[in-house]
């Protein structure tokens, strides 16, 4: 039995192979220009390898967060407005419910605190921010940005300068807190996608 049913999807697949081949072009599209892809080709990996020269500190980034629209949509403090917050309140008690768009971001889970790496916030607001205007910030402004929240949230100090090098040597609060899962012990449920 097992013979037949090889040869016949062994036929399917020179017949499927055979239509794609005599298939028709339609004259839609075309080939991307290296330009365009290396617009597109922006992600920056956890070492920072991929990071542009430029430099910014937490002073600069403070004018920008507020001349660029982000106090805008995430609060001049960086909470409390409709917009995931940046910078933790302290003072107050999370309430994963309040004031928050989908995926609910707050305090101790903004990505500035939660992010093992620092070069994914520069990674984030460099390709995704200010909403709606993406992709209009220079280097020196994404490093700015980046300084300014990593400052206000109390990892980095206010007169450090960020750049190709130090961003990617900032130790993240987090950095080790996405490891594997707790050893399991017996009797306990298991975790899903844990052996
Ligand atoms: C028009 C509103 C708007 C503006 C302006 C804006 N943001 Fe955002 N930002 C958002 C929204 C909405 C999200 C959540 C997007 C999501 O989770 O899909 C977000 C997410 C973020 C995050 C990730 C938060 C996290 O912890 O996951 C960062 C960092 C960020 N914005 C920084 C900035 C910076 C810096 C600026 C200014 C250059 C800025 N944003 C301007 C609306 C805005």
């Amino acid at each position: 039995m097992a013979l037949p049913r090889l040869s016949l999807s062994a036929a399917v697949l020179v017949m499927c192979q055979t239509a794609w081949t005599q298939s028709p072009t339609y004259g839609l599209g075309r080939s991307p220009s290296s330009e365009e892809i290396r617009k597109w080709d922006i992600a920056i990996s956890p070492t920072g390898k991929e990071l542009p020269e430029g430099q910014g500190t937490a002073k600069e980034g403070e004018l920008l967060y507020r001349s660029k629209g982000c106090a805008g949509c995430h609060g001049a403090t960086g909470s409390g407005m409709h917009a995931p917050t940046l910078i933790s309140r302290k003072d107050v008690k999370p309430n994963p419910a309040a004031f928050c768009l989908a995926p609910c971001v707050n305090d101790a889970n903004s990505m500035s605190l939660h992010s093992p790496f620092a070069t994914t916030l520069w990674d984030y607001i460099n390709r995704g921010m200010p909403l709606g205007k993406e992709g209009s910030l220079t280097p020196n402004e994404v490093y700015a940005l980046t300084a300014f929240l990593l400052y206000k949230n109390d990892v980095i100090k206010e007169d450090e300068v960020m750049d190709k090098q130090s961003l990617p040597k900032v130790k993240m609060p987090n950095r080790d807190g996405f490891g594997l899962p707790p050893a399991w012990k017996h009797g306990e449920p298991r975790l899903q996608g844990y052996p």
